[in-house]
């Protein structure tokens, strides 16, 4: 099989579909990996790695798609990624299956197959591709960095001959991958941690890290078949926020990670809570890229309101572009081994019940979750 992996084109894309750890083992298995010049130079991979893993450097996005089986992206492609497609090719990446129909009708219509990440399913076979979730880790850790960087305290007790320094206080709010990945971090730095998710069930893995479980009575349901959040009623939501104001005034630092697939984010932190924290403390908003849990996040940017600042940062895992590739890069070589036959041949089984939620277009058409 040959694999390409085209340069990322969307700005702030720092990341590359394939490091050489992962082009290693797919040479290994005798598959060729043709890379674009300076396509994993954002991330500290110099072509140079990439040919001593066994690659060959293209010096183009057109030129490594031509005659590729697979097509290895981070992001979507661009138009001339799709005009340069044809039948019987793969495209790997997130692609935005949900939110951009046009882009994926224009790769069903070159008559490639797409493999959209973001819509690998969340079962247990499916975790070596889950590509949420390992870039989400990644952002939960730097969230707390980010937190502790602009928040001018100290995260963990001090004692000095000067007197005692106590700790700050940091809230997670949304306890999934992110949120839990923030709560250790804030730990191992020394805070103290409380978090608050509308999953009573992650109690246990909040309290298992350290942190402090923050109850609150729920009228309803909130979780559905699928583990997932399920949007709250608006009577719920204000009942939530009421009961968190107080928390939220006494944190010095909140970070925010509430998502529910599909929905824009809840708003969980109002204009009105922001006004009640404590001048110079910090809110990190995660949920920025889905239209932020705070009421006055604007996504992309820093903003400072009542004295507190607020950071809704995009594509957080950019931010650490090695390890979030070779984490993207791993998850993919579990695709790659889905869709490859015993003679090493491309091979895309729609029966396969990870393939059924993951492939969105095939054979000239949309299929799986995007079919009809
Ligand atoms: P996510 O990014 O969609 O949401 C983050 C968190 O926000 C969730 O924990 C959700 O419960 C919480 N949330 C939503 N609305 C909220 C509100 N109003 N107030 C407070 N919190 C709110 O979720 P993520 O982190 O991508 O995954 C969470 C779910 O997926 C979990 O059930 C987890 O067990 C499951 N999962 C399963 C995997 C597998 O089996 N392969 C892999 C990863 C996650």
């Amino acid at each position: 099989m040959k694999i390409a992996v085209p340069a990322e084109s969307t700005p702030g894309e720092t990341r590359v579909a394939l490091v050489p750890e992962t082009v290693a083992r797919l040479t290994r298995d005798e598959h060729a990996v043709v890379v674009q010049t300076g396509a994993g130079d954002a991330a500290g991979f110099r072509d140079a790695d990439f040919t001593e893993a066994g690659a060959t450097i293209a010096p183009g996005a057109t030129e490594a798609i031509d005659g590729a089986d697979v097509i290895c992206k981070v992001g979507p492609p661009t138009a001339d990624e799709i005009a340069a497609l044809s039948g019987g090719q793969l495209m790997v990446g997130v692609l935005g299956a949900r939110t951009e129909p046009e882009l994926m009708a224009s790769i069903a219509a070159s008559g490639a197959s797409a493999a959209a990440m973001e819509m690998v399913p969340r079962i247990a076979r499916a975790q070596r591709l889950d590509v949420l979730s390992s870039q989400a880790s990644l952002a939960g850790y730097k969230s707390v960095l980010i937190g502790a960087n602009t928040i001018g305290r100290f995260f963990p007790l001090m004692m000095t001959a000067a007197g005692t320094i106590p700790p700050a206080n940091v809230l997670v709010l949304g306890a999934g991958v992110a949120g839990l990945q923030a709560i250790a971090t804030a730990k191992r730095l020394g805070a103290v941690v409380s978090a608050y998710d509308v999953r009573s069930a992650v109690r246990e893995q909040v309290e298992s890290l350290g942190g402090k479980f923050i109850e609150i009575e729920q009228g309803e349901d909130a979780e559905d078949a699928g583990g997932y959040a399920k949007e709250q009623s608006e009577a719920e939501q204000a009942r939530q926020r009421e009961a968190m104001t107080g928390h939220i005034a006494g944190s010095d630092v909140v970070i925010t990670t509430a998502n529910v697939p599909g929905r824009k984010a809840p708003t969980l932190v109002t204009a009105a809570m922001v006004e009640a924290m404590r001048p110079g403390s910090v809110i990190v908003d995660l949920a920025g890229e889905s239209g932020g849990n705070c009421e006055l996040s604007d996504p992309g940017n820093e903003v400072t309101a009542h004295g507190v600042t607020i950071h809704a940062p995009l594509n957080v895992p950019a931010m650490m572009p090695a390890e979030a590739s070779v984490l993207y890069s791993r998850n993919l070589v579990g695709l790659l081994e889905l869709v490859t036959d015993e003679d090493g041949s491309l091979k895309i089984d729609l029966e396969d019940e990870v393939l059924e939620g993951t492939i969105v277009a095939h054979s000239g058409s949309l299929v799986g979750p995007l079919a009809g």
